[in-house]
């Protein structure tokens, strides 16, 4: 098939998948409309991959949620949506703009009390919480600088415990991981990265490819061992 017919397939499809099971959840509707107003990029998950996360938390049992990278919380309010009210999400951001706007759209759903934004380095701040003790997290999804994927990683791994998931967005990047040329540090960060989920001893790993928006990427499931 041409090019073009090929990408307005997959619009289609994408398009098929969201009119069967996007619910309509006012507190996704409320920071949708926060990040717009904002002028926050429009970065977040696809919708289709929000609602894969918040499968994925529910099918196990997700209490204790970490994210990296909140941006405007669309996909911190999938997750919480699949851990309330008993569970909590802790998100983490750097961007203090960011923050803020993120808490002040949470601030008015019905998932404020299941949400929790730390501002700062994710670096730094999962040094903190494996110094003090935070361990472990049920599943924790990893969506800020690309370049930094292999350190979160690791960070990961110390905040985890036998079952958990560890997920990653933007594993294939429409294809650049394919070829990951020299003029693109980021696709061959993520290269390798993906190369450590499918050798580290402690994974267990799939990337699943997602219609995007404009194109093709993907999230990394791993399960740790
Ligand atoms: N998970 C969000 C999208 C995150 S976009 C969603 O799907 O809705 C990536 C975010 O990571 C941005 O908000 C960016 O400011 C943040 N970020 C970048 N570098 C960071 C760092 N070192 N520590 C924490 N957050 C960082
Ligand atoms: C970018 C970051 C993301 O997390 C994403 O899903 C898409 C793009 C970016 O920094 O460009
Ligand atoms: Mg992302």
């Amino acid at each position: 098939m041409p090019e073009e017919t090929v990408q307005d397939l997959y619009g289609q499809i994408d398009a098929y998948i969201q009119e069967l099971f996007l619910p309509d959840d006012p507190a996704l509707r409320i920071v949708v409309q926060s990040m717009t107003e904002n002028n926050l990029r429009r970065i977040n998950v696809p919708a289709n991959a929000g609602r894969l996360l918040y499968l994925l938390a529910r099918l196990v049992g997700a209490v204790r949620v970490l994210e990296i990278g909140t941006l405007g919380g669309y996909s911190a309010v999938w997750l919480a949506r699949a851990v309330a009210p008993a569970g909590r999400v802790i998100s983490l951001e750097a961007d203090p703009h960011h923050a803020a706007v993120a808490r002040k759209a949470i601030a008015v759903t019905d998932l404020a009390d299941a949400i929790e934004i730390r501002l700062g380095d994710a670096l730094d701040l999962m040094a903190t919480m494996i110094n003090q003790g935070e361990a472990p997290f049920d599943l924790i999804f990893i969506d800020a600088d690309k370049e930094a994927y292999p350190r979160y990683l690791e960070a990961a791994l110390q905040l985890a415990r036998s079952g958990s998931l560890i997920l990653a967005d933007n594993v294939i990047r429409n294809g650049a991981v394919l070829r990951a040329p020299d003029t693109d540090a980021g696709a061959r960060t993520m290269q390798q990265f993906n190369k450590t989920l499918a050798t580290h001893p402690r994974l267990e790993s799939l990337i699943v490819p997602l219609l995007g928006r404009q194109h093709i990427d993907g999230i990394a499931i791993s399960r740790v061992r």
